[in-house]
């Protein structure tokens, strides 16, 4: 195959140049970190389950009229995507307290919320994303009023969507966390959801058990990640049903 051109190697994905101008082709890595790459490892399978749950999202949202940068998925591996530019910002969206934000406010972990809550983070890995308020996003221009009231109002279009899409086979949405970029169509600039919506992005509980069945069971050491995400993706009828162990994954195309 031709060499082709690396624009960007994060800590779970690798940016290629398209095919085409305008696409770039996203390949899942399987490392794993946490904690700003404190922790790290490979895991098995999760560059292929996250390749297939993240096209399986964002393919429901574009269904629904949630504008997204996934074109088409590749292979096991890869999926080509609209190229966007990045705004610099990790946007979160709760429904129940847990992570970082029941430290803060010292709220239990599984406490229900009162109404969703969005948070946004200033995408930097050398300051820890740190937590942001729409004042320093206006007053260091990363994001206009306009593409607040757009950040805000897909933000809880993903939740309203990932949500019903979870509670239809048994887990709580209990946060995530999502990344917008602009493209522009002439002289219009439009906001899509970039980057990915994987179990490593969300916290998903079963509804039942409690159980994790998200990248909080590798951070807190809770079992296989691997398991985790094969149940999310059979859940949702991504996998074939007679597969049960995935080290060597056999998803269907
Ligand atoms: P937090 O409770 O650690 O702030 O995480 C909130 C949500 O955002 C959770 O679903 C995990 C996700 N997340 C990421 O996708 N990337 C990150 O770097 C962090 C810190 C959280
Ligand atoms: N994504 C971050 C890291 O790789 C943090 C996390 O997800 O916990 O370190």
């Amino acid at each position: 195959m031709a060499r082709r051109k690396k624009i960007y190697e994060g800590k779970a994905k690798i940016l290629y140049e398209g095919p085409e101008p305008g696409t770039i082709v996203q390949y899942f890595k399987d490392d794993a970190t946490a904690f700003n790459a404190q922790k790290k490892d490979v895991v098995d399978g999760k560059g292929v389950l996250n390749n297939r749950l993240s096209e399986y999202f964002m393919t429901g949202l574009n269904n629904i009229g949630v504008p997204t940068h996934f074109i088409r998925r590749l292979n096991m591996r890869e999926q080509l995507v609209r190229s966007c530019e990045i705004i610099p910002l990790e946007i979160i969206v709760r429904n129940f307290a847990a992570g970082s934000l029941s430290k803060r406010l010292g709220i239990e972990e599984g406490t229900s919320l009162p109404r969703p809550i969005v948070e946004y983070c200033y995408k930097d890995d050398k300051l820890g994303d740190p937590l942001v308020t729409e004042e320093h996003i206006a007053a260091f221009g990363w994001a206009s009023q306009q593409d607040m009231d757009d950040i805000l109002s897909l933000a809880l279009r993903v939740n309203d969507f990932m949500s019903g899409v979870m509670m239809a086979v048994g887990i709580n949405l209990v946060d995530f966390k999502i990344e917008i970029g602009r493209v522009y169509d002439g002289d219009f600039q439009r906001l899509i959801i970039a980057d990915e919506i994987s179990p490593d992005s969300c916290r998903l509980w079963d509804i039942e058990t409690g159980q994790k069945l998200d990248k909080d069971v590798f951070r807190r050491d809770l079992g296989s990640l691997t398991d985790a995400y094969t149940e999310v993706a059979r859940r949702l009828g991504v996998m074939p049903k007679n597969a049960t162990q995935i080290t060597r994954p056999t998803l269907i195309n």
